[in-house]
């Protein structure tokens, strides 16, 4: 691993090495364009997860991380359409959003929120890679469990009076429930019609082998949530309903014709939810 990566989270950088390995490896049309990962990681780390590639676990793995890449992209030009302009991603990792922006997200103003360590591991693989910064990326360095998540974004030049929309895709799991709590608070305090995709671990999946594995990495899980009584806590906080990735229609839309490997996952803990509007 080039050492500039070493300050990475190791789970962020698997994951970016999961969508690597689509591009290499899965067949079309892809569940996400991603041609900028495969330029984030380094060639032993992908060839690593190439290899482990068909591994019943890997392989619904890399199906999920795909999937909530998509269904969040989905669900924020979804809201650009209706008049968003601010996109957050919390615990961005090394999510390639902001660099491979379709023309639709060019109105938007794009935040990456991260440990320092992981924030610039990034930068510095970006800057190899050639990749530029785009001009509408602002970059906000925050641990979530040492710094208050509104304080580090006030620091920003993010504007707390309009709508925007946040994403934390396989951050939740790994934070304290006091942290996760704070960032559903903080969503739901920005105007009606923001929105968080996120995704989430149950109890169960607390069990399971991709939980031991992320231990070993140093990254061990610690916080599940379950669909009742999120919906319920949600919904006390200003949200509209929760809404979960329908998986029989991702079945229908993604993998009715597919050559390769790929699967629906027979559940995938991914989800959004809207502020609804304040009752007078
Ligand atoms: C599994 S990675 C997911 C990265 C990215 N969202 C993706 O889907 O590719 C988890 C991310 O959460 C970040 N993270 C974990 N704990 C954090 C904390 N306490 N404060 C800030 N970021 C944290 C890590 O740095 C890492 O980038």
């Amino acid at each position: 691993m080039p050492a500039q990566q070493r300050s990475a989270s190791r789970t962020a950088l698997g994951v970016a090495a999961l969508r690597a390995a689509h591009q290499r490896i899965d067949g079309e049309p892809k569940l996400l364009d991603d041609r900028i990962s495969e330029k984030l990681v380094d060639r032993e780390t992908l060839e690593r997860t190439i290899e482990r590639a068909a591994v019943p676990e890997a392989l619904a793995l890399r199906v999920r991380v795909l999937l909530r890449s998509r269904f969040t992209e989905e669900r924020l030009e979804a809201a650009v359409r209706r008049g968003v302009r601010q996109f957050v991603c919390l615990g961005a990792g090394f999510d390639t959003f902001a660099y491979r922006q379709p023309d639709w997200a060019h109105s938007l103003r794009l935040y990456e929120v991260d440990h320092g360590g992981s924030q610039s591991a990034k930068r510095a693989s970006l800057d190899e890679a050639g990749i530029v910064r785009p001009h509408n990326l602002e970059y906000v360095a925050i641990d979530f469990e040492s710094v208050s998540l509104r304080d580090g974004l006030k620091a920003s030049s993010l504007d707390f009076t309009q709508p925007t929309f946040f994403s934390c895709l396989g951050v939740l799991v790994y934070l304290s429930r006091a942290a996760v709590d704070e960032i559903f608070t903080l969503v739901a305090d920005f105007p009606p019609g923001s929105e968080i995709a996120f995704t989430f671990a149950t109890g169960q999946a607390m069990n399971s082998e991709a939980a031991r594995r992320v231990e070993n990495m140093g990254e061990p899980w610690r916080t599940h949530l379950e669909v009742a009584a999120l919906s319920r806590d949600l919904a006390r906080l200003g949200y509209g309903p929760l809404e979960m990735l329908d998986l029989a229609e991702a079945g229908r839309r993604f993998f009715r014709e597919r050559t390769d490997l790929l699967q629906p996952p027979p559940h995938a803990g991914i989800a959004a939810a809207i502020v609804r509007p304040r009752s007078s």
